[in-house]
This record gives C-alpha cells, sequence and structure tokens, in this order.
C-alpha cells in the first residue's frame, strides 16, 4: 500500500500512517479494503465512519489496472460497509487538478460540497481542495 500510495499519490501517507490502518479492525473508525489478484495489489481504500458520518481518507489504484472499474468498486465496498454501520452521509476531499478521481466520485453520485481555498501543497506552489459529498441511503437505492 506505501508503494502503490507513492507511485501514485502527490502527497502519500507515511509507512507509519499506513500501519495504523491495517492494524485496525473491521469495527475501528478508520479502516482500509483492498483488490487484489493472487499477490499482487490492484488497489485499496481507506475510510473512517464516525457516528453517521463516513469519510473517504484515502484511496488509490494501481496504474496498470486504471479505468478498468476497480477504483469505482473500492468506492462501492466502502460505502456499502457505511451503510452497514448506519452512516448516512460520506464526505471526502480531492485536489481540484485531479480530475480522474472527480470524476470517479461524480459517476458515483458524490456532488460538490465546498472547497478549501490553498488547502494542498504542489510543486508550483498550493492547490484547493474540493469537498464532495454523497448521501449513502440514495446511492444504496439506485445500485439495488
Ligand atoms: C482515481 C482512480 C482511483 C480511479 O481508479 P480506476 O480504477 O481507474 O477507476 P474506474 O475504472 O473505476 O473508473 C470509474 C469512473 O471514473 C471515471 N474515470 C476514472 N478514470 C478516468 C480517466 N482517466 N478519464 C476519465 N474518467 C475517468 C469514469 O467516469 C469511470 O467510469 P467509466 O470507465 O465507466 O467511464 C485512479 O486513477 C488512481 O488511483 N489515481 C491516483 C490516486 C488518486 O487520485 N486517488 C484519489 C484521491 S482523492
Amino acid at each position: 500500500m506505501v508503494a502503490l500510495d507513492t507511485a501514485v499519490s502527490m502527497n502519500p501517507w507515511s509507512p507509519e500512517r499506513h500501519r495504523a490502518v491495517c492494524a485496525a479492525g473491521v469495527c475501528d473508525s478508520e479502516s482500509a479494503l483492498v483488490a487484489h489478484a493472487d499477490a499482487s495489489l490492484m488497489g485499496f481504500i481507506v475510510m473512517s465512519c464516525i457516528a453517521d458520518e463516513g469519510e473517504i481518507r484515502n484511496l488509490a489504484v494501481a496504474p496498470a489496472r486504471w479505468r478498468r472499474g476497480i477504483g469505482r468498486s473500492l468506492v462501492f465496498a466502502a460505502l456499502s460497509r457505511m451503510a452497514a454501520r448506519g452512516v448516512n452521509r460520506c464526505y471526502l476531499e480531492v485536489r481540484a487538478s485531479n480530475w480522474r478521481a472527480q470524476n470517479l466520485y461524480t459517476a458515483v453520485g458524490f456532488q460538490l460540497s465546498g472547497e478549501r481555498r490553498d488547502y494542498y501543497a504542489t510543486p508550483e506552489g498550493r492547490e484547493d481542495a474540493l469537498l464532495m459529498a454523497l448521501n449513502i441511503q440514495d446511492y444504496i437505492r439506485r445500485e439495488q
């Protein structure tokens, strides 16, 4: 997960941050799901659930596997688990320049709910974070 995160993210998490998530159990507030083929990691998603609010905190798919539905499947699996825990609304933050991820989240049904100016560092300076939100019950109804 560390290698994949480092390969695809502009601000990858530290090994310690990943280790803490992987040590968590399914009932903990923060947990990860992975997509794999045999021993090969294809992608992962990290989510958190606190009371009736959920958050997608990290998501990555191996570039060689992009555009095969793995990202969407990971988001679906995370949202299904949130729904099972009684979460009503899921939030996330995404870089303003990250159009691939924005396309994925919009395709799933997330809507823009706000922005944080100059939130992320980039090699050229700062960039905004877009805040997106989804009503999980509506999403589950649509997918059934
Ligand atoms: C964003 C990311 C997770 C998408 O994963 P993926 O497995 O390629 O996504 P999927 O194949 O499930 O695509 C689902 C939808 O997202 C959109 N999408 C994904 N990649 C796209 C691209 N390159 N161009 C246009 N739309 C894209 C499309 O709507 C797509 O549906 P479609 O294929 O039916 O048109 C992947 O590109 C990635 O790991 N990027 C780097 C890390 C990252 O940005 N993480 C998100 C942090 S917020």
